[in-house]
């Protein structure tokens, strides 16, 4: 489908997600901070990414290192101050990046001072501001509800006998998204970051907002099977993705529309027919519900291809498609997909129809770290260990340079470096011609010079072998991109696709401006694009 006519920055535009802790430390305590990012912004520029979205900044226990906000409307200390952030913002935008805040709206932490307030006794006026449910007839949790991060999802109360609800870690207690006060008081902190000029909001866990007015049980998963994190025994049919949650989407987009040109992105693990409601009606919703779909999809050419045409068969009109490779909850792309994959990966991420998020570090190759028993932090491992649902591993520190701990910071740094971080960092790889970091570059460049792909339709060509072959179309004007997702060669026959022109990128970063034959000649792990020669610079 033929996208708008002049599209708003986030339709052309690349996202890049920055881990706060694990991005650049400026004062030496091992963990990231907002002078750090700052201090960086040389390399997003340098890069050609468009906005940067940072994981919560805002102050909190760190229980699950920041998705449990105590306060809606500061900075932790542990990422400086508020002059900070305005700094932030300011010398973004002076870059022309936009800055996007995660919002946590389904729970707070349990130290926040409404929950606090919300458990001190049951009459208390925000007791409603949370969960609160009586025990089962025998005194266990009010229904089978499973939290996320292992056990029961439901925490008794002792001093009020009563228990709450938690779709993640007890610290986290859920906000009744019933309760026109609580959307009121999340609607202002975001007018708050919105006034002080933040370009959008990722929300987390969207689709979790509002439960089943009954607390029905959740039915078994007929599919769960041993080695599957406890949570997914059940299926979440009463617990997340409610037909009222869209409701309050379209109020969160209202109170973005009072300002101009702002994003909302919603964080929503479900399938794609579900995830595309979350556009909205009359698309009022959430303008970038995340597709998270090539995070699980097996990495072949035919389930690639099926997943992009079941993905665009899906979307609504005039709903603007996005694609993500990583984040801080997944293994890294480097690691799932191989080294010599991870760019073909890239040149798929950054030449599809649709807004593309990359994650920090993505684009040096990056790999999932292995982490010592005695290192992890994440809460998830420790409540449920041993089956891999670890997030350490995709969280560690950037690798910049060759210098202690890559740059990254002058204390201990929190997480533990990857092994080869002396060897695979920015400084050196922004010096070698075809490192995945220039071929990043490269492939961000092509997209601002080609409306092709940052506003092209998609079509189709072929699924064949390890071979997965498109079209991007604009005016008139169209660009191939051909990738080999298997280490052997493949070719294709040039008339067979209407292959024509030169190659403009190969990522392998050796073939520009060769002219196609009668065959295109892929190199085991290679992409290229492919289009008509550029015009003689006078
Ligand atoms: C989703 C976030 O991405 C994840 O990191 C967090 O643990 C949960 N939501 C709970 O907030």
């Amino acid at each position: 489908m033929e996208s708008v006519s002049s599209p708003s920055w986030w339709a052309s535009g690349v996202l890049y997600q920055i881990y706060p802790r694990s991005f650049q430390d400026s004062n030496a305590d091992g963990i990231g901070d907002l002078r750090g990012i700052i201090d960086r912004l040389d390399h997003l520029s340098d890069l050609g990414v468009d906005a940067l979205w940072l994981s919560p900044v805002f102050p909190s226990p760190m229980a699950d290192f920041g998705y449990d906000v105590a306060d809606y409307v500061g900075i932790d200390p542990i990422f400086g101050s508020m002059a900070d952030f305005d700094a932030l913002v300011l010398t973004a935008h002076a870059r022309g990046l936009k800055v996007i805040l995660d919002l946590v709206p389904n729970h707070s932490s349990e130290q926040h001072p409404w929950f606090v307030e919300s458990r001190a006794s049951r009459h208390n006026p925000k007791r409603d501001w949370y969960l609160w449910r009586d025990p089962a007839p025998d005194g266990g949790p009010p229904n089978n509800w499973l939290s996320e991060f292992g056990g029961s999802a439901w925490e008794l109360d002792e001093a009020t006998g009563q228990y709450y609800y938690h779709a993640f870690l007890k610290q986290q207690p859920d906000l009744n998204w019933r309760n026109p006060e609580v959307r009121a008081a999340i609607y202002e902190a975001m007018r708050f970051w919105l006034r002080k000029g933040v370009d959008g909001f990722r929300v987390d866990v969207i689709w979790h907002l509002i439960k089943d007015d009954q607390f029905r049980d959740n039915p078994p998963n007929p599919d769960f099977a041993p080695g599957m994190p406890p949570h997914a025994a059940l299926q979440p049919m009463y617990s997340t993705d409610q037909l009222e949650t869209l409701d309050v989407v379209a109020e969160m987009r209202a109170v973005l529309e009072e300002f101009d040109n702002r994003l909302l992105i919603g964080e929503i693990y479900l399938p794609i027919e579900r995830l595309v409601a979350y556009y909205g009606k009359e698309l009022k919703g959430a303008q970038l519900p995340f597709n998270f779909a090539l995070l699980s999809t097996p990495w072949n050419a035919r389930e690639i291809a099926a997943l992009i045409d079941r993905y665009e068969r899906a979307l609504p009109v005039g709903a603007w498609p996005n694609w993500v490779l990583g984040n801080h909850d997944r293994p890294r792309v480097a690691s799932r997909v191989g080294e010599a994959q991870a760019r073909v990966a890239a040149m798929l991420l950054l030449t599809l129809r649709g807004t593309p998020t990359m994650y920090y570090g993505d684009e040096i190759g990056m790999p999932q770290v292995p982490i010592a028993p005695q290192d992890v932090q994440d809460p998830f491992e420790k409540n449920v260990p041993g089956i891999g649902v670890g997030r350490d591993g995709c969280r560690t520190p950037m690798q910049w340079d060759s210098s202690p701990n890559a740059g990254f910071s002058e204390g201990r740094p929190w997480l533990p470096l990857a092994e080869d971080a002396a060897r695979d960092n920015v400084a050196n790889l922004r010096a070698d011609g075809q490192s995945i970091l220039n071929l990043y570059r490269a492939l961000l460049r092509l997209r601002r010079a080609h409306p092709q792909l940052t506003r092209g339709d998609y079509q189709p060509l072929a699924a064949e072998g390890d071979l997965l072959l498109y079209r991007r179309q604009h005016d008139g004007r169209s660009l191939l991109v051909a990738l080999n997702l298997g280490d052997e060669p493949v070719s294709a026959a040039s008339d067979a696709f209407g292959l024509d022109g030169e190659v403009l990128l190969s990522t392998l970063m050796d073939r520009t401006g060769e002219r196609i034959g009668a065959t295109l000649d892929l190199r085991g792990n290679e992409g290229v694009v492919i289009g008509p020669a550029p015009e003689p610079v006078v």
